[in-house]
């Protein structure tokens, strides 16, 4: 089998950048970039820095996730998906909750918006349940919502990740509430190391609070994507 590369391994890892303030996220982002091959812009950053962020990110080097979870009425999330996806994202996610119609409004804005910027489309995710809701009675609702509405992904813990598989083997799965062993979980309900949640097939770990608050970041970088490489080997 060919051997794993650095590139290939970084494709698995998104780092979430939840700053306040630009410049510390984009420092962030320059001194972890040999470990993530994706920065996640979540709402507290995207309401600090506003879309230049993204631009800035993929100079860097990174793809973009915009974790924007979007959910409102249909028009509304096809409207702001439009205008998204023109900035030039790897990833753009709705809230499978919103529903099929709202999903459907939202991938067609998202086509739209990548189109008329001439930029490649998103892949589209839906968030299934929230990987600090420990009641997954929705899971599967929304996971076949995620297929049926076209999603190329959701969003959901690695312990969903072999459901997601099993039932709709050709969705991307996009794992946060990702911990070293023996770290604290803080409010996430439904956690797994990175390696586990490799091993259990997941595509893509997002990366938060395990790296930014370890007493050494660049350090704990490093192990997860040393966990991450020896799960793909
Ligand atoms: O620090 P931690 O690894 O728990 O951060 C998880 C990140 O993933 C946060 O940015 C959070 O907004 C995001 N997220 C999540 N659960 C989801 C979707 C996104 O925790 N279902």
């Amino acid at each position: 089998m060919a051997k794993v590369t650095d590139v290939d391994v970084r494709s698995h890892l998104a780092l979430g950048l939840d700053f306040d303030d630009p410049i510390v996220a984009l420092d962030r982002a320059f001194a972890l970039r040999e470990w993530f091959g994706v920065a996640k812009v979540g709402h507290e950053l995207y309401a600090a820095a506003g879309p230049s962020i993204i631009a800035q990110l993929r100079d860097i080097g990174y793809g973009v996730f915009l974790d924007a979870k979007l959910h409102d009425i249909p028009n509304t999330v096809g409207s702001a998906a439009r205008v998204l996806a023109r900035y030039g994202l790897a990833y753009l996610n709705f809230h499978t909750s919103g529903g099929l119609e709202m999903l459907l409004a939202g991938i067609e804005g998202a086509r739209e918006g990548a189109a008329q910027a001439g930029v490649a489309v998103p892949k589209l995710l839906g968030v299934t349940v929230l990987t600090s809701d420990s009641d997954t009675s929705a899971f599967a609702r929304r996971l076949d919502l995620a297929s049926e509405s076209g999603c190329d992904g959701v969003v959901c813990s690695a312990l969903e990740v072999e459901r997601v598989k099993v039932a709709h083997p050709g969705l991307i799965t996009m794992v946060p509430g990702i911990r070293l062993a023996g770290s604290d979980n803080n409010d996430q309900a439904r956690v797994a190391t990175p390696f586990d949640a490799i091993r259990n097939g997941a595509d893509v770990l997002v990366i938060v609070r395990t790296v930014h608050h370890a007493v050494d970041p660049a350090a704990a970088a490093a192990q997860v994507f040393d966990e991450v490489a020896s799960a793909l080997d």
